[in-house]
Parts: C-alpha cells; sequence; structure tokens
C-alpha cells in the first residue's frame, strides 16, 4: 500500500492537463482518474494526500454535494478540493464544505489563479513539516510518529512509533542528518512535546524559537486560504480572530528571538517553502523584525504583519506568471505578464482589505511600497524617494536576504553572518535602491562596525 500526493478527477480533458502540469511541475506523484468511479474504486492506495475533483460539470448543487459526499467516503483523511462552476453562490460552498471539502475553488479561479498552486504546495509540501533532529530529548517519549526523507527516492521513512522513547543510538544515528520530518496532523502534540521541555537555557531558547517560527508558518498558511477564499462567505470575524493570531505569534516569536544570541541564525536554519516567495513570507518577516528591532525603524511587530501580507495578491497571478516566479525567471516575463506581476503589491492590499483586516497605515504602506526604489524605477507606483517608508524598504532588503539564503537542493547552506555582509556591500554600491538615512540605519546592524564600510 502507497501513498499518493495528489489524485486528479476529472473527465474534461483541459482540466487534467492544468493540474497534470501542476503536479509535474511540483514532483508530486500523482495519478489522474477520467471518472469518479475510477477513482472511487481503486485500493491501490493507502492514503491520497489531496484529491482536486472537479465538480464543474455538475448542473444542480445537490449533484456537487453528492459527489463531495462520496469522495468524502473513500477519501476520509484526504485534503479534498472541489472545483465549481462559477454559477455556484456562497451558499453551495458553504454547504459543500460541510459536506466534506476542505476548499472549494470556482472554476475559472482554478483556471486563471494562483490558488491552486498555493494550496496543492501547500497541503502536499507541509503534509511534513521539518523538525529538528538537536530538539528530540534522550529518554524522553514521544507520542507522534517521525520521519526520515530518504535522499535516494524523496520517499518518508517513519523512523520512530508513537509512545517509543527516544534513545542514545536513535539520536546518534540521526543527528548527522539535522533534520526529521512530522506529519502535518501531529503538529499540536509536537508543540505540546516542545512546551513542555521548556528551561532557560540558550539551548530551551533556540528550541522554542524555532516553535514559534513553526507555528507562525502553520497559522500564516491558514490566514492565506482563508484570504483567498473567495467561494464561501466566510465570516470576517473568523479573517480577524486568525490576523490577530497571526499577530500574537509574531509578538511570541520575537520575544523568543530576543532571548537569543544569534537569532538570526535560528531564523535562517528554520526556513522552509517553495512557492516564489510567498510560502518565503513567515522567514522574511521573521528576519525584518529582528532587523526592526535591532535598526530601531518601525513598529517591529507591524514590520513583521507587513513582511507576512506584501505577497499575498501572488494568489490572483495567473499561473503562466508564478510558474516563472516560482523558477526564478523574471527576465522571461512577457508584457503582460510583466505588467500583472507589478500589480501585486495593488493586489495584495485588496485581497486584506475584502476581508476587512485591521490593517494600520504603516502596514499598508508596507504591502504598497516594498517594490518601490529611491530613483522611482520600481513599482508600482514610482513613489518619490522622501515618500516611501523606510519599514517597506527594510521588508525588501530582507526579501533580498532571504533569496540569498534559501538552500537550493544539493547546495552548502550559507553562513549567514556572511550573507548578511554581502548584501550590506551590494546595498551600499547600488545607487538608487534605497536612502542613504535608512542605509545608515542598517548597516550597522547587518555588519559588524570595524567593516570596510565603516572604516
Ligand atoms: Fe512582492
Amino acid at each position: 500500500m502507497k501513498v499518493l500526493d495528489l489524485a486528479i478527477v476529472s473527465d474534461n480533458k483541459k482540466f487534467r492537463h492544468r493540474a497534470n502540469f501542476l503536479a509535474q511541475d511540483f514532483h508530486f506523484d500523482y495519478k489522474a482518474y477520467s471518472t469518479v468511479d475510477n477513482f472511487f474504486c481503486d485500493e491501490t492506495y493507502k492514503l491520497v494526500t489531496c484529491v482536486l475533483l472537479d465538480c464543474s460539470f455538475c448542473k444542480t448543487s445537490d449533484d456537487v454535494l453528492e459527489l463531495t459526499r462520496d469522495a468524502k467516503k473513500v477519501a476520509k483523511e484526504s485534503y479534498l478540493i472541489i472545483v465549481v462552476g462559477s454559477m455556484f453562490t456562497a451558499d453551495t460552498s458553504n454547504a459543500v464544505k460541510e459536506a466534506g471539502a476542505s476548499l472549494v475553488l470556482l472554476e475559472n479561479e482554478f483556471f486563471s489563479s494562483s490558488k491552486t498552486e498555493f494550496v496543492l504546495s501547500q497541503t502536499i509540501r507541509s503534509a511534513f513539516i521539518p523538525v529538528k533532529t538537536c530538539d528530540l530529548i534522550e529518554g524522553t517519549k514521544v507520542s507522534f510518529p517521525l520521519y526520515h526523507l530518504m535522499p535516494a527516492n524523496s520517499r518518508f521513512l517513519k523512523v520512530i512509533k508513537p509512545g517509543m522513547k527516544v534513545r542514545k543510538d536513535f539520536l546518534e544515528r540521526y543527528e548527522p542528518i539535522g533534520e526529521l520530518y512530522l506529519r502535518r496532523e501531529s503538529f499540536n502534540a509536537w508543540v505540546k512535546y516542545s512546551t513542555n521541555l521548556a528551561k532557560e537555557d540558550e539551548l530551551s531558547v533556540a528550541r522554542l524559537c524555532r516553535l514559534r517560527f513553526l507555528q507562525l508558518n502553520h497559522s500564516f498558511t491558514i490566514l492565506t486560504l482563508l484570504i483567498g477564499d473567495q467561494s464561501s462567505g466566510t465570516s470576517f470575524n473568523k479573517g480577524r480572530q486568525l490576523y490577530e493570531n497571526v499577530r500574537e505569534l509574531c509578538g511570541e516569536l520575537l520575544t523568543a528571538l530576543k532571548g537569543i544570541s544569534d537569532p538570526w541564525t535560528i531564523v535562517n536554519n528554520s526556513s522552509i517553502g517553495d512557492f516564489g516567495s510567498l510560502e518565503r513570507a513567515p522567514a522574511i518577516a521573521a528576519y525584518a523584525g529582528l532587523l526592526s528591532l535591532q535598526a530601531k525603524i518601525g513598529d517591529p511587530e507591524e514590520v513583521m504583519i507587513g513582511a507576512l501580507l506584501a505577497d499575498i495578491g501572488y494568489l490572483d497571478l495567473s499561473p503562466s506568471t508564478t510558474f516563472k516566479i516560482r523558477n526564478n525567471d523574471i527576465q522571461g516575463l512577457n508584457a503582460e505578464e510583466l505588467m500583472e506581476y507589478r500589480k501585486h503589491p495593488i493586489f495584495s492590499l485588496n485581497q486584506c482589505l475584502n476581508r476587512k483586516l485591521p490593517l494600520s497605515d504603516s502596514i499598508k504602506s508596507i504591502i504598497l511600497q516594498s517594490h518601490e526604489r529611491t530613483d522611482q524605477t520600481g513599482f508600482p507606483h514610482k513613489v518619490r524617494a522622501d515618500k516611501i517608508a523606510e519599514e517597506a524598504m527594510l521588508v525588501r532588503l530582507c526579501w533580498e536576504l532571504d533569496s540569498k539564503s534559501q538552500i537550493r537542493f544539493g547546495a552548502i547552506r550559507a553562513e549567514i553572518a556572511t550573507l548578511k555582509e554581502d548584501l550590506a556591500h551590494s546595498a551600499m554600491k547600488e545607487k538608487g535602491n534605497y536612502s542613504p538615512e535608512f542605509l545608515s540605519k542598517t548597516l550597522g546592524v547587518l555588519q559588524p562596525r570595524n567593516s570596510p564600510i565603516f572604516s
């Protein structure tokens, strides 16, 4: 019995083509079924992480509900995405969710936005969450299974079962590898395990930082899914609650980072994600919070929120645009795609305002101005240099730092101190990107005082 990342269920050629392309691009293990019966009768897989079920052909909402219930019966544990025709209303979506759908996408959203990319990458990629082997303590009992990612075939191998003790030989074997993986449903158990280990020493504080970082990642994903979900009449209260929760976690992460001698390293070693920069947002936010705190620019918590939300508009971009962004091919964008890409800060702000998130003026400026430059060659509004908020420049600087620090598969992880120094040098050399006042505040944090820049 095997695990399948994605089951695509549709008899529509165009639908399958879009879904297959996406599955291949993200290297998912997937299988396409041309009929629902074929999918329902396939017993090859023990678990299907995500099911993408095409219901756009259904004429009535009752037909959609029936198919959803049937799919839920055979795929109880799967994340079930139902794609419905654009004529369906919010009421139908709510009923479909009650029938077991995890998410309802409108047909036009499925074909022309990048929500599907984000949702699939989040649900399938984050089906397993990386944790540090050094965060396991010898002699403690775990209540969740842990997995090892086998590099040869990218498969997860269960290496510890619930109820087992963490033994010395186990740690000796897996500590050199550095990371083990949890299933997403074990996340709360991991939070409990780590919280119970809390002590005052530096190692425990570092463990707490990593935990807060994972929690922020987790909550931010849920918030993003909610902000991007236009199919249902999800209450604004729920959005606000989630937003407040993310805000609180930003504060807690910041507090935890303050207690550590080299917080930059913690963030660098905790970052995950590969969907353009949206999945990177929690790492960028953590860098931005630190830099805001240390360089005394803006309110660190607000800067973190701005950094988190700045690229949420990616969900509205067309699949061809996000495909190129994901593959670091901004140069390859055609005129139309480039225009669309340059509007993403506006899309981001609109997404938040549509959900009535209580954003301060400072957060709004960060979202709108994080791609503006002092030489007015940025986007979307080519704002005058003296009108660009320093907080927005700070977020862009951290975005650059994060791009440098991302671990490419097979590459050696660069030291964060070196990356910060490199960034300081390039920011100083390049005219027209950041204001001199902003650089004078941030360079001292990015690089030591005795560096040639300050001599
Ligand atoms: Fe952006």
